[in-house]
């Protein structure tokens, strides 16, 4: 499903990379944790799976396609392949919950019956149906996490990215997230999860790539 073949990352053109010589390959349907200290590289491996960025040097692979050959055209239907959440939920507090989960959807021109059976499937999904027409100020910090986790999950995606997903959240509702994305997995979706949190990584005991200072650890 996803694989780095000897990956190099550099942003500028200084000799200095922040992922280097990264070789690891992610089954389909697994569920990971990537971590690491600050600055080692996580977001970086988040990034070039997104296509967000291709490598300096080597090969990330997803879903069977070289991320390096992946044009313009195709890199919209490449994306809807994946789902992403972030630590800072990224909701726009001026639109409802409804028109934050489809508003990619509304862009594209899908008519409103047609989003509001997808908003209302992906919300049972993470127990949120009741929540439709409210605004994002008046959800919990757990809810709008769900919330954004459910707009992750609209086009039914491969694979699901989270990068540092309970970095706001209390410790309950850090379970309570990522026995989510537990779940998530388990209907088949591949699932990397990039965290420093230790107590979250002890307790699921899940497979744990580590980089630090860009290198993978084994
Ligand atoms: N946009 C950028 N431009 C230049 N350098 C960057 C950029 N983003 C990250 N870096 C550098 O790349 C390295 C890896 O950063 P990255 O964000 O991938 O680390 P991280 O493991 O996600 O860290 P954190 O736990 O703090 O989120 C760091 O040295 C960082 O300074
Ligand atoms: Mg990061």
């Amino acid at each position: 499903m996803i694989k780095f073949y000897h990956v190099y990352k550099a942003y500028d053109n200084r000799n200095q990379f922040a992922l280097k010589d990264v070789t690891v390959s992610i089954q389909k349907g697994e569920f990971v944790f990537l971590t690491g200290p600050s600055g080692a590289g996580k977001t970086t491996f988040l990034r070039l799976i997104f296509r967000e960025l291709t490598p300096t040097d080597g090969k990330v692979v997803v879903s069977g396609m070289d991320t390096s050959l992946i044009g313009k055209k195709a890199l919209a239907d490449f994306r809807k392949k994946i789902g992403v959440v972030f630590q800072d939920f990224k909701l726009l507090d001026n639109r409802t919950v409804f028109e934050n989960i489809t508003f990619v959807l509304k862009v594209l021109g899908y008519p409103e019956r047609f989003r509001e059976t997808k908003a209302h499937n992906v919300l049972k999904w993470v127990g949120l149906q009741h929540k439709f027409n409210e605004y994002p100020p008046s959800l919990s910090g757990g809810e709008q996490q769900r919330i954004a986790i459910a707009r992750a999950l609209l086009n039914d995606p491969l694979i699901l990215l989270a990068d540092e997903p309970t970095g706001n959240l209390d410790y309950d509702l850090s379970i309570e997230i990522m026995k989510l994305f537990e779940r998530i997995n388990n209907r088949g979706t591949t699932v990397v999860v990039a965290t420093h949190d230790k107590s979250i990584i002890e307790m699921f005991k899940k497979r744990v790539i580590r980089l630090e200072n860009g290198y993978l650890k084994r």
